[in-house]
């Protein structure tokens, strides 16, 4: 038995046996904490016994309102998508495109395509459209296990718009079976409008669409872009400040294309996380190690921008940094709809386990935003389950395209797909 609590008031609502149990909150033996014929027991949405079936108390079965028999499958832990732009106008498959023959990010970007290509695209869409666009993207996501989705705006870069992305955000927990958090990423490049004026772009962030943000409840975290081609190291640390009296967490995204000390800064402020980090140096490392940030890793725009230089993996593990790993689901520089394949391409590309890989995706993911009410199974915790047609949770990150998802509960809700 791994956990109970008092079930004397408490009325079991589903309880399923002949479960594979991953927990994910396994000992160093393993990390992925298997329960052979394991059962877990559901109440209110919640996790309230979980452990070897031989092991279930007297009375379960019969006080059930449900039975399910997973027929030996493999649950582990909903995923946790802890970082994507998934809502946006337009494509830039003509980007694709043009790399090929070619051109870097940077030299797009440069000549007004990029992100800002996305911005025009997306100041032109309305919520509605917004939406609709952005749904289908959303619905690959759940097909392959996502039951957490952050969202990053930063595709408006003006007020209304920024608000508008965010506001799409929040709406999709409403209109699909998916829990939302939704990250402010305004400082995410210069708007066309303040092209020499990249303060004063800070200053509109800092005094407007930040605080209405966080005031209208649009935001659960702060994101930025530090890069040459985008934001300073100073020009970040004044929107962290900003949110720190706003008393909202931040995250950056960092040492993608350069070492800019992105991490560091971002350690300073307890960030709950730093994405990317080809290009991190040991300072770093150590501050996030300190700060307890974790290190989301981003395969998709290693490859799609058939970067060389990879995150350092090893040292970071060696340092001790929580490591997730995430889709960063984009339209330019990684235009890929599932977890799993992220998964995949963090163990072939970067070299870390299946094992590792699966915690990524899961407990790190929500460590990574700040949750810590899911990502592991855990008596007390969210019932929100993904189960595989898999003979090991390891290969869960071994094929692509395999569409392993058999059933997955939000909240101890059996999800419609
Ligand atoms: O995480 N690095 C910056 N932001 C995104 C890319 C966004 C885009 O190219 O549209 C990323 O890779
Ligand atoms: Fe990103």
């Amino acid at each position: 038995m791994i956990g109970e609590r008092n079930m004397t008031d408490e009325t079991i609502d589903v309880l399923i046996l002949g479960a594979r149990l991953a927990t994910m909150d396994g000992s160093v033996d393993d990390e992925l904490g298997r329960i052979e014929d394991g059962a877990l027991a559901i109440s209110d949405g919640k996790i309230v016994w979980l452990g070897p079936a031989t092991e279930l108390p007297a009375g379960f079965r019969a006080s059930a309102a449900q039975v399910l028999d997973a027929g030996q499958a493999w649950i582990t832990p909903g995923l946790v998508d802890c970082h994507t732009h998934v809502i946006h106008g337009g494509n830039r498959a003509n980007e694709f495109a043009l790399r090929l023959e070619g051109a870097s990010y940077g030299d797009i970007a440069r000549s007004g395509g990029g992100i800002i290509s996305t911005v025009a695209a997306t100041r032109a869409a309305s919520e509605e459209d917004l939406l609709a666009q952005s749904l289908p993207r959303i619905d690959a996501l759940i097909a392959d296990g996502v039951t957490t989705l952050e969202i990053k705006s930063g595709y408006g870069l003006d007020t209304q718009a920024e608000w508008c992305m965010l506001r799409a955000a929040r709406r999709v927990a409403d209109l699909r079976p998916v829990q939302i958090r939704t990250t402010f990423l305004a400082a995410h490049a210069i708007p066309p409008e303040y092209s020499d004026d990249g303060d004063g772009y800070i200053d509109l962030i800092c005094d407007t669409m930040l605080p209405g943000a966080a005031e209208l409840g649009l935001c659960d975290a702060v994101d930025g872009f530090c890069e040459t081609i985008a934001f300073s190291p100073d020009q970040i640390r004044r929107v962290f400040d900003c949110a720190r009296t706003l008393g909202l967490p931040v995250k950056l995204h960092a040492e993608q294309l350069s070492d800019m000390k992105g991490a560091v800064l971002a350690a300073e402020f307890g960030a709950l996380s730093v994405d990317h980090l080809e290009y991190i140096a040991q300072d770093g490392i150590d501050a996030m190690a300190k700060s307890g940030s974790v290190a989301v890793i981003l395969p998709g725009a290693f490859y799609y921008l058939r970067e060389t230089r990879k995150p350092p993996i090893e040292d970071l593990l060696r340092a001790g940094v929580p490591m997730a790993v995430a889709t960063d689901a984009n339209p330019g520089s990684s235009p890929i709809y599932s977890l799993l394949t992220a998964m995949n391409m963090a163990c072939v590309l970067f070299g870390m386990t299946p094992a590792q890989a699966l915690a990524g995706a899961t407990r790190y993911g929500a460590l990574a935003l700040g949750l810590s009410d899911r990502g592991v199974l855990r008596v007390g915790l969210r019932a929100d389950l993904a189960c595989w047609n898999v003979d090991d949770p390891t290969d869960l990150a071994y094929g692509l395209n395999m569409r392993p998802l058999k059933w997955s509960m939000l909240g101890g809700k059996m999800r419609e797909l």
